[in-house]
């Protein structure tokens, strides 16, 4: 484990898309949990875009280790700059417009920030001499699985993109691993499944059901609500990309998963429960063009070649997630009392309606 070394490769990390949800519970890993030896400095590159958020991390910016460059990946000058100066050992990439429905609704910005930004990104990794650079791709990438539960994605199984968002990362996942074709480059690839946990943009199905639970507003189900989606609390998928960061092969791929397969109904039936709300609250409404059925992931290769396991119980984790929304009402209230509700009004306002 890197705890148990003297591995001081990797002090100085940059971090991009630190303000989001995942960007912001990985540097609370990195900063809290003592993972990287030696570890001196976290530059947390983030554009704050409607998902980024200062606030996810403001407890943090009075800490010497730490600093917000508020950049866009896709300004080339601007990396090559900071990469100059910033003498990097390392390249979390997270940095990314990550939602379906948006990639539905404008699917430029997915190939812009994702394929080119990452395009920049590599390349600035490659000319200024980054030690190792780790792509945060996800599952989607795989595309659908059928719902016989015995299948599962490994990291062999074709890419099968199925929305803007995952086509879109598929290209910078693939464009990562070319960097280590053609350059050596030392990438790692990280594919993981659905992340729940505290600082989820409201946008998203766990965090969007129980805030509306709480608003007594109804929550909206795409189709029958039997998707299947694989869930894994965002902290563990933090600690993966920290053992990938440490102990991957230079240009392997590494699957991370919790093994939480569960239906969209029975999560969202499961939160009511928590929050003490009725049923009634459902509604099925017009389903997600092409919604991935089943997601599911085979992790073996990361437990066997990371030492990583997922520590969350999921049963109580989820729980604690949902209780997070209900004690953190101004986190979400200053959102979604802002350009998110245009957003909200144009994907669900007919689809409530009818
Ligand atoms: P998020 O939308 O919550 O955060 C994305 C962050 O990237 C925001 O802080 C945003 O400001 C920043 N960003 C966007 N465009 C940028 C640009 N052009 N330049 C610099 N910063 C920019 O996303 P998330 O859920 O935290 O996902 C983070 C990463 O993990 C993404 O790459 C996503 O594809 C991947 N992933 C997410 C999940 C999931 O369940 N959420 C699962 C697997 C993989
Ligand atoms: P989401 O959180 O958007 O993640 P992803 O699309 O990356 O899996 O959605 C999770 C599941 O919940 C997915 O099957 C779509 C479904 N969903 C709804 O049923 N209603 C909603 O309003 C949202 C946002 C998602």
């Amino acid at each position: 484990m890197a705890e148990t070394t003297d591995d001081t490769r990797f002090a100085n990390i940059l971090v991009t898309g630190g303000c989001g949800f995942i960007g912001s519970n990985l540097i609370r890993v990195l900063t809290e949990e003592n993972l990287v030896p030696g570890l001196e400095f976290i530059a947390n590159l983030d554009a704050l875009t409607y998902a980024g958020n200062r606030s996810n991390l403001a407890d943090l910016e009075g800490d010497t280790r730490y600093r917000l460059i508020h950049a866009d990946i896709c300004d080339a000058a601007r990396m090559d700059n900071i990469f100059r100066h910033g003498q990097f050992d390392a390249v979390l990439h997270l940095a990314a417009e990550s939602h379906v429905d948006r990639s539905l609704m404008g699917p430029e910005a997915f190939f812009r920030t994702n394929v080119m930004g990452t395009a920049v990104m590599l390349d600035a990794a490659r000319r200024h001499k980054v030690r190792r650079f780790v792509m945060v791709s996800t599952d989607e990438v795989y595309g659908s699985l059928p719902d016989d539960s015995a299948s599962r994605f490994r990291e062999t199984t074709p890419l099968d993109p199925t929305s803007p968002y995952a086509a879109s990362k598929a290209a910078s996942d693939l464009a990562a691993l070319s960097f280590a074709k053609s350059f050596g480059m030392d990438v790692v690839v990280t594919r993981s499944s659905n992340n729940y946990g505290p600082y989820q943009f409201p946008e998203k199905m766990i965090p969007l059901m129980t805030i509306n639970a709480l608003n007594d507003q109804p929550l909206p189900v795409y189709g029958d609500g039997r998707n299947i989606r694989d869930w894994i609390h965002a902290r563990d998928h933090a600690r993966g990309i920290v053992a990938a960061l440490f102990r991957g092969r230079a240009g392997a791929i590494y699957n991370l998963g919790a093994h939480n397969e569960r239906r969209n109904l029975e999560l969202v039936e499961r939160i009511l429960d928590i929050l003490q709300k009725p049923r009634s609250l459902i509604r099925f409404v017009t389903d997600r063009a092409a919604h991935d059925l089943r997601y599911a992931i085979d992790a073996t290769r990361a437990r066997e070649e990371l030492a990583w396991e997922p520590q969350a119980d999921f049963g109580g984790a989820f729980e604690q997630t949902v209780r997070w929304y209900v004690d953190n009402r101004a986190w979400w209230e200053a959102i979604i009392h802002g350009p998110y509700r245009d957003y909200y009004r144009k994907l669900y306002g007919e689809r409530l309606a009818g």
